[in-house]
């Protein structure tokens, strides 16, 4: 078998690839020669994404989706398919996050967390799933989070809804395998990105020191940049990892094999 990390002649869905994480999975698919359909609400930003992209010489479109809306995942799943001409590849990377325990939680922030975390995740992957089904196969790659894998104090919807992303990767990756369908998912650790800044600006103080502190709690003693996570997207959607699925890897510098606080 010829395996490889190319990704010519593929046509590959990031949802939230705006910034952060989407957007280096988005150029790193665009870079293995792939066309991408980059999406978000924020339209500005989305362009400059396809802008970087076509300036190194890769194929990007862009299209606008709120996933909380009803039926926007089955409109962009559409809008996919229409501009890019198939669907081998797609990435539920968009993710919201509050910061609060179960009583300071309002009705309004668990559905929010529950319809951009969970519910696009599974409107989306079922549409591509019927697509991929019929085109005879392909691979979806979840962005879950470590914090679906382990508890976190004051996050009890973020943790919720990746937890239950982790469990569709799995019932979804059994479902499929006959079908030619992987589905697997990584599993972030600390990631700098605008919703890490974000999660340690709200206990207020020094940002550049709350991160160097939480560096130094991560065996590897450092934070990753958004490619290190988009470079195990990539394998997982890859011919590479052919007889991978229903995996929730880790992406950590390590924290996922301790038990406690790494000393
Ligand atoms: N950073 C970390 O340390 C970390 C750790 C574990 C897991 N993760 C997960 O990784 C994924 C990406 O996170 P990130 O750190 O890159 O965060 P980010 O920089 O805040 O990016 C989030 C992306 O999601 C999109 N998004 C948010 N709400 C949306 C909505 N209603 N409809 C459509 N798109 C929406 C945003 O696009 P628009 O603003 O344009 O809508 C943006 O592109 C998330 O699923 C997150 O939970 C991150």
């Amino acid at each position: 078998m010829n395996a490889t990390w190319n990704f010519a002649g593929k046509a590959v869905l990031v949802t939230g690839s705006t910034t952060g994480i989407g957007e280096a999975c988005a150029r790193a698919f665009a870079g293995g020669g792939a066309r991408v359909m980059v999406s978000g609400r924020d339209a500005h930003r989305g362009r400059r994404v396809v802008e970087a992209i076509e300036a190194r010489g890769g194929s990007a479109a862009f299209a606008a989706a709120d996933l909380r809306e009803p039926g926007a995942c089955e409109a962009l799943l559409g809008a996919t398919l229409e501009r890019l001409g198939g669907l081998d590849v797609l990435v539920n990377n968009a993710g919201i996050l509050h910061s609060a325990n179960a009583p300071d939680t309002s009705d309004a922030q668990w559905l929010e967390t529950m319809a951009v975390n969970v519910n696009a995740v599974f409107y989306l992957s079922r549409a591509a799933v019927r697509h991929m089904r019929a085109a005879g196969g392909g691979a979806i790659v979840n962005i879950a989070s470590e914090w679906g894998l382990n508890g976190e104090p004051n996050h009890v919807a973020y943790c919720a809804s990746k937890g239950a992303v982790i469990q569709i990767t799995r019932c979804m990756a059994l479902d499929h395998a006959r079908e030619g369908i992987r589905v697997n998912s990584v599993c972030p650790g600390e990631i700098h990105t605008h919703m890490l800044d974000d999660i340690l600006s709200r206990r207020g103080g020094d940002l550049a020191a709350h991160l160097q502190a939480l560096a130094a709690g991560v065996p590897m003693r450092r934070l990753a940049s958004p490619a290190e996570v988009a470079h195990c997207v990539q394998f997982l959607a890859s011919d590479l990892a052919s007889y991978v699925t229903g995996v929730n890897l880790p992406v950590d510098g390590g924290n996922d094999a301790t038990a406690g606080p790494y000393p």
